[in-house]
């Protein structure tokens, strides 16, 4: 199996089932479930805050998945988000289960004018983007001069891993720190990923309870064995701390 494939299985098979399953189960499971791999409400509140969100503002979620995230941000600060998101399926998902308008586009070349959004944000992808310098020039690009960049980054604690997910590139904090200067970022704030508190239960019950479905549905396809796959990787080298996550709100240099 390929990289693409294997990333296929995971972010865009599995984002068509996800949306299959909360049709299913209730549109209350959409936002729980539709967060993939961007961590807790309390983390992306912090980033959310530190952004200065409000309503009216565009914001571009780039590499925005089913879009949870998105849909969070339009509900809780009034942003007007726009999804960016390479799976086809992922942007039909995010489009079916919340309606924010969507486009499909790898974060290296997007579609959109410099300076359009008052806002960006990108989480939990720049790890699953071959350029990622191509990917932090872009965020730059399409942000005005003097908006924000917040992005969720998985970070390699270690020189070397003893596996990772298919497609996955983990840089380390000294190898970001060269792609951030290099695309003209500068951090303003850091955050730990770790040092945010859980989701409250129901969050997490309503997340288990579309996977479970999934599973009950799909458990016997390759595809959603690998999506499994990939997904336990991940979640051991967190774990055992080998990869850590974090929150940063960058500025644009100069
Ligand atoms: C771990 S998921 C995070 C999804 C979403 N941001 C969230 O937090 O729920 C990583 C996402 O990055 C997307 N992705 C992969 N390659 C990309 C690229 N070149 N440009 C933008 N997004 C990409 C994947 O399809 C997937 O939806």
């Amino acid at each position: 199996m390929t990289d693409t494939e294997a990333m296929a299985d995971e972010f865009d098979t599995m984002a068509a089932w996800t949306a299959d399953a909360v049709a299913q189960l209730g549109q209350e499971h959409a936002v729980p479930a539709a967060c993939r791999g961007s961590g807790s409400p309390a983390a992306l509140y912090w980033l959310a805050d530190r952004l200065g969100l409000r309503s009216g503002m565009r914001l571009l979620d780039c590499g925005a998945g089913v879009g949870g995230p998105a849909e969070l941000a339009a509900h809780r600060y009034g942003v007007r988000p726009v999804l960016a998101e390479p799976m086809t399926a992922a942007c039909r998902a995010s489009a079916r289960l919340f309606g924010h308008p969507v486009v499909a586009a790898a974060g290296e070349r997007l579609p959109f004018a410099a300076g359009m959004f008052d806002a960006v944000w990108s989480l939990g992808v720049l790890c699953t983007v071959p350029d990622q310098a191509g990917l932090l020039a872009e965020l730059r690009r399409v942000a005005e001069p003097d908006a924000p960049v917040g992005m969720l980054v998985f970070l390699r604690t270690v020189e070397r891993l003893p596996e990772q997910p298919e497609g996955n590139s983990f840089r380390t904090e000294a190898e970001l720190a060269k792609l951030l200067a290099g695309a003209g970022l500068v951090v303003a704030e850091q955050a730990e990923l770790a040092d945010f508190a859980d989701p409250e239960p129901d969050w997490r019950a309503a997340a288990d309870r579309v996977e479970e479905l999934i599973e009950r549905q799909h458990g016997g396809d390759r595809r959603w064995q690998t999506a499994r796959q990939q997904e336990q990787i991940i979640g051991g080298l967190i774990s055992e701390g080998l990869v850590a996550g974090r929150l940063l709100v960058l500025r644009q240099a100069g």
